[in-house]
C-alpha cells in the first residue's frame, strides 16, 4: 500500500486513513484462519460466500471514493454490477463466477491504494463519504461474523482478547423493569457529524409514561420461558409468529450463547451462560417472551429515549454517557475482540441517564417498531442504504452487539431485519406501560 499523507491532508484526513487501515486489519484478521474452500462456500442460504463480502467491500470502496469521490473510473467496472448488493442478492451469490480469495484480496488492496492516492491529492472534503465506506466495511466484518459463526468455523484470534467480566452478585434476570417518566424528548442523530440518512432529521416527540427493562433478557429468563411452555402457548405467539414457529418446528434459540469459545459450538438443550443475554431469538421469540411477561417490545423511540434522555441538558447524545465514543470492555461489550456476549450486567460504567446496563453493544435488541423514515427523512447518499427497506417487512434493532465496530453502535444507530431472522446477534429487553 503507498499512502504517505502529503502535505495537504488535514488531521481529520490522517485520521480516516488510519481508520480505514484499523478497520482492514480486522477484516483480513477475521479470515485468517479460513480456508480458502470455507471462504467460497455457502454457508448458509441467508449469507453471502464470505469471498463475496470481501470483493463487495472493494467494489464499494471503488464505487463510492475512487469513483465517486476521486471521480476516476471505477478500478474494476466489469465487477460492479456482481459485487452490488441489490443486483445480486444473497440468494445468488453462490453461484456466480466470484472472483477467488486471492483476487479478492488484491482487489482489496488495490483500490485501497486508489484510495490513499486520492486522499493525498485532494484530502477527504467534508469526510462524509469516507466515514461511510469505512463504517460499511466495519458493518460487513460483522456480517461476515454471522456467516463464521453459523458455519462454526474457527475465525480468528485477535490479540488483544478481552477477558469476560464477571456478572454482579444481585443476579440479573432482564425481568427488573426502570421506570421513566412520560415527556417529550429528542430522537435521532445531531447535524453536526456522521450520521446515517434514516437517523435524520433529530426530532422532538412525546412519549408517555413507560417502563423499560433494567439489562437484557437473559439466557436464564428465556430457559424458564421455554421449559414454561413457551413455544406451545398460542395465546402468547402472533399469528405470524406462531405461523413460523409451527413451519420450522422452532423450540428454541438459534443458538443458546453466541460465544468463539469452543463450548458454543456444543450448542445442546442448556444455556452455557444462564447470565448472558439471550441471543440468536427472532422477533417472534422476543415478542411471545414479552407477552408471557404481560409485557411488550419497547418502541424504538423507547428505546433511545431510555438510553439517551436528557431532555434539556443533553447530555447523553450519542451514546449512553454522553458524547465521548465508548471505551470497549469498559464501558460496553463491542469490537468483537474475541469474547462472545457478556453478562448482562457486566458493564455497569456504561449504565444509561435512566440506569439501564448494556444497551449499547453485546446483543442488538429487538424493537416493536417496524422500519421506516422519520418526518423530513431525506435519502442520502443513496436510496439502497434505507429507503428501499422502508415498510411494514423489517423490525428496527438498537444498540449494536459485541461484533459491532465502537464507531458504528451508536444509541441513535438503526438496525433492521426480518421479524424471523436470528442468525443476527439478537436479543432484547422488555418493556411495559407505566
Ligand atoms: C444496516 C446491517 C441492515 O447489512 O444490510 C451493508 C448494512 N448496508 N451494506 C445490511 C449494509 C450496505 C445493512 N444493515
Ligand atoms: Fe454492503
Amino acid at each position: 500500500m503507498t499512502g504517505s499523507i502529503a502535505a495537504t491532508a488535514t488531521p481529520t484526513a490522517t485520521r480516516i486513513v488510519e481508520a480505514l487501515r484499523e478497520a482492514r486489519r480486522r477484516t483480513f484478521a477475521l479470515i485468517a484462519s479460513v480456508s480458502d474452500d470455507d471462504l467460497e462456500r455457502v454457508h448458509s442460504p441467508l449469507m453471502s460466500p464470505l469471498v463475496w463480502d470481501l470483493a463487495h467491500i472493494a467494489a464499494y470502496e471503488d464505487l463510492w471514493l475512487v469513483h465517486r469521490y476521486g471521480e476516476r473510473p471505477l478500478l474494476r467496472e466489469d465487477l460492479a454490477a456482481m459485487y452490488d448488493a441489490f443486483e445480486t442478492p444473497r440468494a445468488v451469490r453462490g453461484d456466480l463466477p466470484l472472483l477467488d480469495p486471492a483476487q479478492a484480496g488484491e482487489y482489496l488492496e488495490e483500490v485501497r491504494s486508489r484510495t490513499l492516492e486520492i486522499i493525498d491529492e485532494r484530502g477527504v472534503g467534508d469526510g462524509v463519504l469516507h466515514e461511510m465506506v469505512l463504517r460499511h466495511e466495519q458493518q460487513h466484518d460483522e456480517t461476515m461474523l454471522q456467516t463464521l459463526m453459523l458455519a462454526r468455523l474457527d475465525g480468528y484470534e485477535l490479540a488483544g482478547r478481552r477477558p469476560m467480566p464477571a456478572s454482579s452478585p444481585a443476579v440479573a434476570t432482564g425481568l427488573e423493569l426502570v421506570e421513566i417518566p412520560a415527556g417529550e424528548c429528542r430522537i435521532g442523530a445531531a447535524p453536526d457529524g456522521f450520521s446515517y440518512d434514516n437517523e435524520r432529521p433529530r426530532h422532538r416527540t412525546d412519549v408517555r409514561g413507560y417502563l423499560i427493562g433494567r439489562t437484557a433478557v437473559t439466557n436464564a429468563s428465556f430457559l424458564t420461558f421455554v421449559e414454561g411452555g413457551g413455544y406451545q402457548r398460542r395465546e402468547w405467539w402472533s399469528d405470524e409468529g406462531w405461523a413460523w414457529k409451527e413451519q420450522y418446528d422452532i423450540s428454541r434459540p438459534g443458538a443458546w450463547t453466541a460465544d468463539l469459545d469452543a463450548e458454543w459450538r456444543l450448542g445442546g438443550l442448556e444455556p452455557l451462560h444462564p447470565d448472558r443475554p439471550v441471543v440468536h431469538v427472532s422477533w417472534f421469540e422476543a415478542d411471545a417472551f414479552a407477552r408471557a411477561h404481560g409485557a411488550r417490545l419497547p418502541t424504538e423511540v423507547e428505546w433511545e429515549k431510555a438510553a439517551t434522555w436528557d431532555q434539556e441538558k443533553e447530555i447523553a447524545r450519542r451514546y449512553p454517557w454522553g458524547n465521548r465514543r465508548p471505551v470497549a470492555g469498559q464501558h460496553a461489550n463491542l469490537d468483537h475482540r474475541g469474547c462472545g456476549t457478556a453478562p448482562v450486567d457486566g458493564y455497569p460504567d456504561g449504565r444509561s441517564p435512566y440506569g439501564c446496563l448494556g444497551m449499547i453493544g453485546d446483543v442488538w435488541e429487538w424493537t416493536s417498531t417496524a422500519f421506516d423514515g422519520y418526518p423530513g427523512f431525506v435519502a442520502h447518499p443513496y436510496r439502497e442504504y434505507s429507503e428501499v427497506f422502508f415498510g411494514n417487512d423489517y423490525r428496527v434493532l438498537r444498540g449494536g452487539s459485541w461484533a459491532t465496530r465502537t464507531r458504528v453502535a451508536t444509541a441513535t444507530f438503526r438496525n433492521w431485519d426480518y421479524p424471523q431472522r436470528r442468525q443476527i446477534f439478537s436479543g432484547f429487553r422488555i418493556a411495559r406501560d407505566a
